[in-house]
């Protein structure tokens, strides 16, 4: 039997500053200013996290620019900034170097990232901004729904990972949840097979990450509200171990 590492994880912070800010959105780097995303990626790396994940926004609603040069200085994994393709946050990002960028599609009007980035019909647009990503030593991902027009126009970029786009599978019931699995299943062979590394994330919650594992080559999901929301009654450190545990292969 071979062995089988567990599924990297990597915890998305931006609602701990969805919290500060609904508080103190004036204020962000008030003394008082609470909760801190720099204390909790500390806390979720402590726990087991193997990345961090963040979303500089271009309306600021969660994470201000602050906060990822702190998290940066802080994290002892890697960070994995979240972006969409503006030529004003890919400045910023380059100044703080992450490890990893993910390229998401952003709209002001939605609550969070809602489809996947459409890579087939942005090729264009997309590959200035890769290149100067790569060009910088940074790893490029892209988030993408488990479709093949996707894969490929992401392979022809010449990215490092794909993150597959679990929101369908999360959202769906009945039948239709094993058709968004039976997808993400596909999607993630299709992936590996054209020389992509696959990643995986968006509503993944307690109750569903388990399917995840049925994913072949999945190297990392990228976990946010279900941890944030599980630490408001168990504490940070136990959700963070609790997914870690729902992991292992
Ligand atoms: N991956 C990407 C690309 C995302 O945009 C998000 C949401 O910020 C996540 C993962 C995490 O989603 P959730 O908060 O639903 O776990």
């Amino acid at each position: 039997m071979t062995y089988l590492p567990p599924i990297a994880l990597g915890v998305n912070i931006d609602h701990v500053a969805t919290l500060r800010q609904a508080r103190y959105r004036e204020t962000p780097d008030s003394e008082n200013a609470e909760p801190s995303p720099v204390e909790a990626a500390v806390i979720a790396e402590g726990a087991g996290a193997e990345g961090i994940t963040a979303h500089l926004r271009m309306d600021r609603r969660h994470i201000q620019d602050a906060d990822i040069v702190a998290i940066k200085k802080a994290v002892r994994t890697k960070l994995n900034l979240e972006l969409g393709n503006t030529h004003e946050i890919l400045q910023i990002v380059l100044s703080v170097k992450p490890e990893d960028v993910c390229l998401v599609p952003e709209s002001r009007e939605e609550v969070s990232t809602e489809g996947g980035l459409d890579v087939a019909g942005q090729l264009e647009a997309l590959k200035p901004t890769v290149a100067t990503l790569q060009e910088a030593g940074i790893r490029v991902s892209l988030f993408i729904d488990p479709k093949d027009s996707q894969i490929d126009a992401s392979a022809r970029l010449g990215v490092e990972f794909v993150e597959l786009h679990t929101g369908a599978f999360a959202n769906a019931v009945g039948a239709e949840k094993d058709l968004e699995l039976t997808r993400l299943i596909r999607g993630s062979a299709q992936a590996h097979a054209q020389g992509l590394a696959v990643n995986a994330g968006h509503g993944l919650n307690y109750q569903n990450v388990r399917a995840m594992l049925e994913l072949p080559h999945l190297v990392e999901l990228n976990i946010g509200h279900s941890i944030i929301s599980r630490a408001v009654t168990v504490g940070l450190d136990a959700a963070v171990r609790e997914m870690k545990v729902l992991l292992c292969r």
